[in-house]
């Protein structure tokens, strides 16, 4: 039994042990793409496939959404752990992400990684804003595979990280939390008082 909230945040990751996905985007000639754990299929109907993604509105890769209302999912693999410094690490504000990687333009416009084990691309059916992140809901445009891999998952990654990698996500981790605090006790009370403007 959790004994306080960080404990019950830990044992959700435990738990669920997420897969990690590569979101990507691209407007004009900005492209960026960032690690994310919040994706999740949503719809019944094979015909009709839908996904979930949520994005914090604070990274580089939300206002390429925002701007191109699309991006593409890529499922990561085992043995391409070197994208989550790559993508998770950094900010594509001030590195090329893409740089050396195969890519190409997807019927979107958003880079796919011909390494990902799948790419799912997405254009942006509705959003809700949650303050710290938007949730958006997208239709599936496209699909495809990749080479044969296990997936990597949120435990297996912490695993295999090295060190000094580990220390970073931490910190990334710290100044994501002091943001999105603000940003959700912002977004609560303009709830609680519609009227005024914060
Ligand atoms: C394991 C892991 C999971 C993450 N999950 C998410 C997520 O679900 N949503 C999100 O917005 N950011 C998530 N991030 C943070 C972004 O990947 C990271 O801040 C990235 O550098 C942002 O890049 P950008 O500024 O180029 O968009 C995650 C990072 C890691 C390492």
């Amino acid at each position: 039994m959790p004994k306080n909230l960080t404990e019950f945040d830990d044992l959700l990751d435990l738990v669920l042990d997420p897969v990690l996905w590569v979101v990507t985007a691209r407007c004009g000639d900005e492209q960026s793409g960032l690690i994310a754990t919040f994706v999740q299929k949503a719809s019944l109907v094979p015909a009709l496939p839908r996904m979930v993604a949520a994005i914090a509105r604070h990274h580089y890769t939300w206002s390429l959404i925002e701007n191109s209302q699309s991006f593409a999912l890529h499922l990561v693999g085992e043995t391409r752990l070197d994208w989550v410094d790559r993508f998770g690490l950094h900010s594509g504000r001030t590195s090329d992400k893409f740089a050396g990687l195969p890519t190409r333009r997807g019927t979107t416009g958003s880079p796919l990684l011909e390494d990902a084990l799948l790419w799912v691309e997405c254009r942006v059916e509705a959003s809700l804003d949650t303050g710290d992140r938007t949730i958006y809901l997208a239709e599936v445009v496209s699909v495809g595979t990749g080479p044969d891999d296990r997936p990597l998952r949120l435990k297996r990654m912490l695993e295999l990280l090295p060190e000094h990698q580990r220390s970073e996500l931490q910190r990334m981790t710290a100044n994501d939390i002091t943001l999105d605090t603000a940003a959700i006790e912002t977004w609560r009370a303009g709830k609680r008082n519609p009227g005024r403007s914060e």
